[in-house]
């Protein structure tokens, strides 16, 4: 559904990525793993919009998206997590989700400057899916709380639902699991598989926890100073010997 060529990204000096060329298969969980520094996150950053690539090109189901911003992305079914904990520390753990929902609506924040009935009415919609969504994550009890209340692992899930809010087709996840605990993170790759399934989602995670990677994934993708070093099942990239010394080489 999705693919990369030959994507390049320097930051002052730091070739992030160089000659990225990779391919999301619809209805896949494709991981991505490497070393701190291989560009993992800042593959996320281009192929979601936040960053355009010095060069490459990426095709959305055979139409070129390099050059579209990232909320024309979020219309177009791809949505993201961040690395680092992003949600509105001061709003419900309810809104916090709908922001996700108002990403998708035609209107877009233009008409929600006039309480019009059928803002009202979309206002209503939104308030509903967003309902079945925390509910469908385990967060229901917790909906009308404060977000900043949750617990880091409850708030990383709100993060996800309000992704999932803007109804993808393929969702970014980047380390979901970082700082949680052991029990934490086991009940969020249970959740991962199970939202693929029921939401027919294509995944793509980005993630430390090699046990939650080997578990879950169908493929993995092995980044390593900003190339693709190899792709694989999880049984063929565990025995490869370039990756331990990929993440051995990075140590020193
Ligand atoms: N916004 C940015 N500005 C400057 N350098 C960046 C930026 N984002 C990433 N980098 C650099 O690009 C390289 C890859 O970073 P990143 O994509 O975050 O790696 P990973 O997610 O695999 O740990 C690192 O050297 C990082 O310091
Ligand atoms: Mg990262």
């Amino acid at each position: 559904m999705l693919k990369a060529v030959s994507l390049s990204k320097h930051f002052m000096g730091i070739q992030a990525l160089s000659d990225v060329t990779l391919e999301v298969v619809q209805g896949e969980l494709l991981g991505v793993i490497g070393p701190n520094g291989a560009g993992k996150t800042t593959l996320f950053n281009v192929l979601t919009g936040l960053f355009a690539p010095d060069g490459g090109r990426i095709l959305l189901h055979g139409r070129d998206i390099t050059r579209l911003r990232p909320h024309r992305r979020i219309r177009l079914g791809m949505a993201r997590t961040f690395q680092n904990l992003e949600i509105f520390r001061d709003m419900s753990v309810l809104e916090n989700v709908m922001v996700g929902g108002h990403s998708r609506l035609r209107a877009g924040f233009g008409r929600s400057l006039f309480n019009t009935p059928a803002k009202r009415a979309e206002e209503r919609h939104l308030r509903e899916e967003a309902r079945m969504l925390l509910e469908r994550l385990g967060l229901r009890d917790v909906a009308d709380e404060q977000a900043v209340n949750l617990s880091y692992g409850n708030q990383r899930r709100v993060e996800i639902a309000r992704a999932l809010a803007a109804k993808p087709a393929v969702i970014f996840l980047d380390e979901p699991a970082a700082g949680m605990n052991p029990k934490e993170t086991e009940e969020l790759s249970e959740l991962i598989v199970r939202l693929k399934s029921e939401l027919g989602l294509t995944v793509v995670i980005i993630e430390h926890d090699m046990n939650l990677i080997m578990d879950i994934c169908q493929r993995i993708i092995v980044m390593a100073e900003g190339r693709v070093l190899t792709a694989g099942t999880p049984q063929v990239v565990r025995k490869d010997p370039r990756v331990l010394e990929a993440y051995l080489g990075s140590e020193e």
